[in-house]
């Protein structure tokens, strides 16, 4: 009886680390709602941090003592909507994908504001200088309902694929920096269903009732160049062959016909976020189920891991030591939103296979 309830107390205290499943570790513990991870080559960590209830969202360096500096600096976090001074051409008006591209450079993909010209960009910060050296901005190819989400890159590094919630795909010359809006309201990028996050419905930002619904936001670029795969926000994986995408940048019929090209790929879940590795698998974070699904190159789906721990686990990364490094941003969606409360765990893990080359390195 005593032993028992000693056995429970101590569950108790310690239940983070005594419940999880399986193989899933716990690496960091952070105040600060973060919603994505990225590791260089070299061990360097950054963080995107979003969806707090009380903070604004920035990009950060997570350093070796623990603690965090605002990067690239303090100016390009310092965008403040009510200050007619605050440029949104060279300031983070709203961050969403954060990632390490296969360059090496730290790409952010700024999701911008709707009617703010030079809001919506791609940023590229050089790792060696800590500077932004690279500078794309979306106006000319955005639609007005535009929200841009996250990026990819092609095998030969020079087109980003930049996902757009509003349901459709941005495919940008990275040498011109023109760019072309494809698949837009192709069924392929429309949500086609509201949003589940464990076991109910997410209920949207309009009138009472009302559910999230959000179109294309996942992208995936496989390892050997040939596919890129993409879904809407609640689920439903479709692959087109890269060599179809990028030709829209110059062929202006596929331009108007790519959505023709999209094969049906595998039923995964409504989705937090994605990875792949290098043997071509995707990982996909299960909002609902709170769980990591794995998609395997032949469109196979299975449940790779369940815990209540991985709360809406969002921008994943896999590193040379095959580890699947899982943040769980812990959105709740409720009463204030898509907002999460502290602590944010950061887990890790093992899987069979280290990064993609061509995805990061
Ligand atoms: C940083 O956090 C990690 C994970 O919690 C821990 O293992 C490490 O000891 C911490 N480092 C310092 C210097 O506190
Ligand atoms: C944003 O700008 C407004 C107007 O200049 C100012 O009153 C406010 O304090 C600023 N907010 C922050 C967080 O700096
Ligand atoms: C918006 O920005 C683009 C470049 O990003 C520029 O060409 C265009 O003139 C700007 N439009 C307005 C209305 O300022
Ligand atoms: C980053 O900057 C360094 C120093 O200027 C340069 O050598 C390197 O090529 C840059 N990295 C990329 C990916 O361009
Ligand atoms: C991007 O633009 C450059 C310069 O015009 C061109 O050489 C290249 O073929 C373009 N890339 C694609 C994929 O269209
Ligand atoms: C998930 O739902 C279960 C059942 O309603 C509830 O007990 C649990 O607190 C929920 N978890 C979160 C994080 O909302
Ligand atoms: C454009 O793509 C279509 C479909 O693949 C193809 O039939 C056509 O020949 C292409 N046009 C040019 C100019 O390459």
């Amino acid at each position: 009886m005593m032993a028992g309830l000693f056995v429970a107390l101590l569950g108790l205290s310690t239940s983070l680390a005594v419940a999880l499943a399986p193989g899933l570790e716990l690496a960091y513990s952070l105040n600060r709602a973060t919603q994505g991870i990225s590791i260089s080559s070299d061990g360097r960590k950054f963080l995107s941090q979003r969806y707090s209830t009380s903070d604004p969202p920035q990009a950060v360096e997570l350093l070796s003592d623990n603690s965090t500096r605002l990067y690239p600096n303090a100016a390009w976090n310092s965008y403040n909507s009510s200050n007619p001074d605050s440029n949104p051409r060279r300031t983070f008006v709203s961050i969403d994908g954060a990632r390490i591209g296969p360059d090496g450079r730290y790409w952010l993909v700024d999701g911008g504001s709707q009617g703010v010209n030079g809001s919506s960009k791609l940023v590229g910060v050089n790792l060696t200088t800590d500077a932004v050296d690279k500078l794309y901005y979306l106006d000319s190819i955005i639609a007005s309902s535009s929200s841009v989400d996250d990026v990819r890159f092609n095998a030969a590094g020079d087109v980003a694929y930049l996902s757009d919630t509003a349901g459709a795909l941005l495919v940008l010359n990275m040498t011109t920096g023109h760019g072309k809006r494809v698949l837009a309201n192709d069924d392929s990028a429309t949500a086609w269903y509201p949003m589940m996050y464990n076991g109910t419905l997410v209920p949207g930002y309009g009138p009472s009732g009302n559910t999230l619904q959000v179109g294309l936001d996942q992208i995936e670029v496989s390892p050997d160049g040939v596919y890129l795969y993409y879904q809407p926000c609640n689920g439903g994986l479709y692959r087109i062959k890269t060599a179809f995408v990028d030709a829209t940048l110059t062929n202006s019929t596929l331009e108007t016909t790519l959505g023709d090209y999209a094969e049906p790929f595998a039923l995964t879940p409504s989705t937090g976020g994605t990875t792949i590795d290098a043997n071509g698998n995707i990982y996909v974070s299960d909002t609902n189920l709170l769980a990591i699904w794995k998609v395997t190159p032949e469109g196979r789906a299975t449940v790779l891991v369940q815990d209540n721990a991985l709360l809406w686990t969002d921008l994943m990364w896999v590193t040379a030591d095959k580890k699947l490094w899982l943040p769980a941003s812990q959105m709740r969606p409720g009463a204030n939103g898509l907002m999460a409360k502290g602590p944010n765990y950061i887990f890790t893990y093992p899987i069979e296979a280290g990064p993609a080359p061509i995805d990061h390195a």
